[in-house]
């Protein structure tokens, strides 16, 4: 036979799909190519590939050799078709005399001297082996726990190709890799920080309770060292647990983006991403010439945290509203389009102006009126429509941090925030949306009605504290949150007063 071909899998976005490495042995003058829209990356494989059969003393044909890699409509990078090509070289020159199954596939880098190397993005193609009815996937020994996580598909991880070859001649058979899924988030779905370790900050540690009850943006606002950082890092703990289907998501882009710890092959607590202010648009939502998933989709299911907001590039700032809105990132290429999940609750944080000492009881602020407003006026309007709560939070006194109390632990304050999310749910079972953050201007009128009494109330509040009109909606979700916290039908006007706090940028005189 001098024709053979080989499953293999390659990535759209964050999915698998199928590809067939066929390869054609001739006579003719010596040579190797590889067609079917492959990258350079793709091409440097033949050069691994060579030396690598050489290296694990198997003959390399001097003959024309024709890979193809099918469907050739899509554009293949990176260089995990290293192991199937050479593969299908030994089926081709019958250095493999045993047939391969058709429910085979073969994935992974193959270095010089025939090891094989950790390749990213394994997860998805298992995923997409398992649809197609692939049962058997042979690849890096390093892929293998973060393959098994997908159960049907039997996973063999190999040192060396010549463990590949011995197995398939039956000569020594690898040993199966599996994961115990239950095992798994019992070992790892612990979070390494905890509320219980923030003293005091009582109304901080209510206006996050609030956001996270009803998934809302927040904006926390104070000076150096009052604790915003420490608050930031604990939300993923109130959060909902993280359900299986949650996990493959995030773990997919995690699988993608090489972020995924070589340890815990799923992820099974929330992410939490803290991406430094120099990032470029592209680093945050995603893309670039071989698109990939940007900081706001590697937070997928978890916590986007912007530290120092205003520090940020305006413009990176503006194209994170879409995605914030929607829910996911579409980018678009001449040769195919990708979308990238991008779920999060935003939670940021600023310094009340230049210095950091606006308001602070302790410490005098040196700025003067304008600085402070030229400082408020470098966050991005549209971004700021998209968050619901903004907070000060008081640097944290000497007799708070001294004390002994015990404060509340996020096992207690995560129970409350699961049952506000399940009276969401069941209210929004028919309407598409999951929390009061979700809520449109129509749904508010439905969902959010008040008596005449506290409307008049929200009105006078309105003109007494300047706020503006962008408010109103936010107030009324923010509201109906505080009432779903307190299992109350109707929203009342201690509901509305504790969410015209979560307002504080839309007084005083910041005024952005
Ligand atoms: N309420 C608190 N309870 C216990 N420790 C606290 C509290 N607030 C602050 N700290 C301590 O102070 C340190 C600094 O807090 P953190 O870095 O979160 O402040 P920050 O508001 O983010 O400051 P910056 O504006 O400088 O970034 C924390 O690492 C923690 O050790
Ligand atoms: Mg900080
Ligand atoms: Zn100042």
């Amino acid at each position: 036979m001098s024709l053979a071909k080989i499953n293999s899998m390659a990535l759209n976005g964050i999915d698998g799909y199928i590809v067939t490495v066929e390869l054609d042995i001739s006579n003719g003058l010596p040579s190797f190519d590889i067609v079917g829209l492959p990258d350079p990356s793709v091409k440097e494989s033949k050069e691994r590939v060579k030396a690598a059969l050489k290296n694990s003393n198997y003959i390399c044909p001097v003959k024309r050799i024709t890979v193809n890699l099918a469907p050739a409509d899509k554009k293949k990078e990176g260089p995990s078709f290293d192991l199937p090509i050479t593969v299908a070289i030994l089926q081709a020159s019958e250095q493999i005399k045993e047939p391969i199954p058709d429910d085979c596939a073969f994935l992974g880098e193959v270095s010089l001297d025939g090891k094989l190397r950790h390749i990213n993005g394994v997860l998805p193609m298992i995923i997409c082996a398992k649809e197609n009815g692939i049962k058997k996937v042979f690849l890096p020994l390093d892929n293998a726990k973060e393959a098994s996580v997908v159960d049907g598909v039997e996973i063999y991880g190999a040192e060396s190709l010549v463990q590949i070859v011995k197995h398939l001649s039956g000569e020594e058979s690898i040993e199966q890799t599996t994961t115990d899924i239950d095992e798994l988030f019992r070992q790892f779905s612990e979070y390494k920080v905890d509320f219980a370790d923030v003293k005091g900050q009582q109304s901080v540690k209510r206006a996050i309770e609030v956001a996270v009850a009803g998934n809302h943006n927040i904006l926390m606002i104070g000076s150096p060292g009052s604790g915003k950082s420490m608050i930031a890092q604990r939300i993923p703990t109130i959060l909902p647990s993280l359900t299986f289907e949650e996990a493959l998501e995030t773990t997919k882009i995690h699988s993608i983006s090489g972020v995924l710890d070589s340890k815990v092959p799923l992820v099974t607590t929330r992410p939490f991403r803290s991406p430094h202010h120099t990032i470029s648009a592209i680093g945050l939502i995603g893309g670039g010439t071989n698109p990939r998933p940007g900081e706001i989709s590697i937070a997928h299911n978890g916590v986007l945290f912007l530290d120092e907001l205003p520090e940020f590039q305006r413009n990176a700032l503006e194209v994170l509203r879409q995605p914030l809105e929607d829910g996911e990132v579409s980018i678009s290429r001449i040769s195919a389009s990708y979308t990238y999940p991008s779920n999060v609750l935003l939670a940021a944080s600023m310094n009340p102006c230049k210095c950091g000492y606006y308001g602070d009881p302790n410490h005098e602020c040196t700025c003067s009126p304008i600085q402070i407003q030229k400082y408020m006026g470098k966050i991005s309007g549209p971004l700021l429509d998209r968050i619901d709560i903004h907070i000060e939070v008081p640097s944290v006194t000497y007799s708070d941090i001294s004390s002994t109390k015990t404060e509340e632990s996020s096992t207690e304050i995560k129970k409350r925030v699961e049952k506000a999310r399940m009276v969401q749910l069941e209210r929004y079972k028919d309407e598409g949306i999951y929390t009061n953050s979700q809520l449109s201007s129509s749904q508010l009128r439905k969902y959010c009605k008040l008596t005449p009494e506290i409307n008049e109330i929200l009105r006078s509040a309105f003109d007494s504290l300047g706020l503006s009109a962008r408010a109103h909606d936010r107030i009324l979700k923010v509201a109906r949150t505080i009432a779903d916290l307190e299992g109350e039908a109707e929203i009342s006007i201690s509901h509305i007063g504790e969410a015209i706090q979560y307002r504080s940028l839309d007084r005083k005189y910041w005024g952005v």
